[in-house]
């Protein structure tokens, strides 16, 4: 956790006094917090991005229900990747959307099954994880953003890109954001959460300015204002210091570490006929067990035996990928990774 950074930042931002940040903030987030943003983005991502097309939420689930709340009617039906986060599930829940899954392959989400679905069904929007995708790790290449992209033209429907992801992998493994590939057609979400702390709830959205404008357009932002002005000042400092940048290539660092002990423990412990792909950023990697085998039914045992891991169903609206595990690896210090992988493969042989 960047605790010396924040005490910093704190530091330098809170006797400068500036009495607006303490008021409440204009919707779309102050134009100085979206300045630093969008420089620091810039830098990062290898690709301009506008302090005119960001929008500050309270994080990335905070920015999800925003989009649907102010682009989605209940019964609309929404396309998501199987398998895709847990967490947003609960969100389409919330907002009576129906949730339809896409196939997905060991690139990403399957492009030719969704132009086949695309000519049935055209959804209000898609959701998609393309970088260090949660649960699998993988990112989709290229290629397919391209493909990804036109169709969203073609068919007319948008893409909600969670990109919480990008900057925490291997550079040369990340392609630019889906946005580069369809400026009109892409949000992209962005959080603060994987590069420096979650408990600080700032995340964003990038989209062209007139889907910004209408997100901002809502309710809760008109009677609450712009999000954690406080925080968001306190942050710029982190950015203009270089705070940020430094504590965003520690965490790499050590996020890389940890995956590449994971990898090796898992390539030296598991018995032959579990398969996983190995990533290049993200924190996790997705284990494929046996048809047979039944991560759900393991988990207690697991627990008991001192290692947890998120069983597959939870990943899928249709419950699928019932011999699937997600492990995370950058919770823990090598010597519990160690511990916990010979657990997890003496777990699965004792269910063999
Ligand atoms: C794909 C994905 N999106 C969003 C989130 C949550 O992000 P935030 O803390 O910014 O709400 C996570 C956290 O695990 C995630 O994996």
């Amino acid at each position: 956790m960047p605790l010396a950074e924040l005490c910093q930042a704190a530091a330098h931002r809170l006797p400068i006094a500036d009495p607006s940040c303490y008021a409440y903030g204009p919707e779309q987030g102050g134009a100085e917090f979206r300045a630093d943003l969008a420089d620091f983005l810039t830098r990062h991502y290898g690709v301009p991005v506008q302090a005119g097309e960001l929008l500050i939420t309270a994080g990335a689930s905070h920015a999800l229900d925003l989009v649907l709340t102010r682009l989605c009617r209940p019964g609309d039906t929404i396309f998501v990747e199987d398998p895709t986060y847990f967490f947003a599930l609960g969100i389409f829940a919330d907002r009576h959307l129906r949730v339809v899954p896409v196939p997905t392959d060991p690139a990403g989400i399957d492009v030719d099954a969704l132009e086949l679905m695309l000519r049935t069904k055209v959804p209000r929007l898609l959701y998609t994880i393309p970088v260090f995708h949660n649960p699998t790790g993988v990112t989709l290449p290229e290629e397919r953003r391209r493909r990804l992209a036109g169709l969203a033209t073609e068919f007319g429907f948008l893409i909600v890109a969670d990109e919480v992801y990008q900057l925490t992998g291997d550079l040369a493994a990340a392609p630019a954001p889906l946005r580069t590939f369809g400026p009109g057609q892409v949000l992209s979400l962005g959080s603060f959460s994987k590069i420096l702390a979650p408990g600080i709830r700032l995340g964003w959205v990038e989209g062209p300015p007139d889907e910004i404008n209408a997100l901002q357009d809502c309710g809760v932002l008109r009677s609450g204002g712009g999000v954690a002005p406080v925080m968001c000042a306190i942050v710029s400092s982190a950015i203009q210091l270089g705070l940020q940048d430094s504590f965003l290539e520690r965490a790499c660092r050590i996020y890389s570490s940890r995956r590449q002990h994971m990898i090796s423990c898992l390539s030296r412990e598991l018995p032959a006929g579990v398969r996983f792909q190995v990533p290049h950023g993200g924190f996790y990697i997705w284990l494929e067990l046996p048809a047979s085998s039944d991560a759900v039914a393991m988990l207690a045992a697991g627990e008991a035996s001192g290692v947890s891991f998120r069983a597959g169903p939870s990943f899928s609206p249709g419950q699928n990928f019932r011999n699937f595990m997600r492990l995370c690896f950058v919770f823990n210090e090598e010597k519990k990774l160690t511990d916990g992988v010979v657990r997890l493969a003496e777990l699965i042989r004792s269910h063999w």
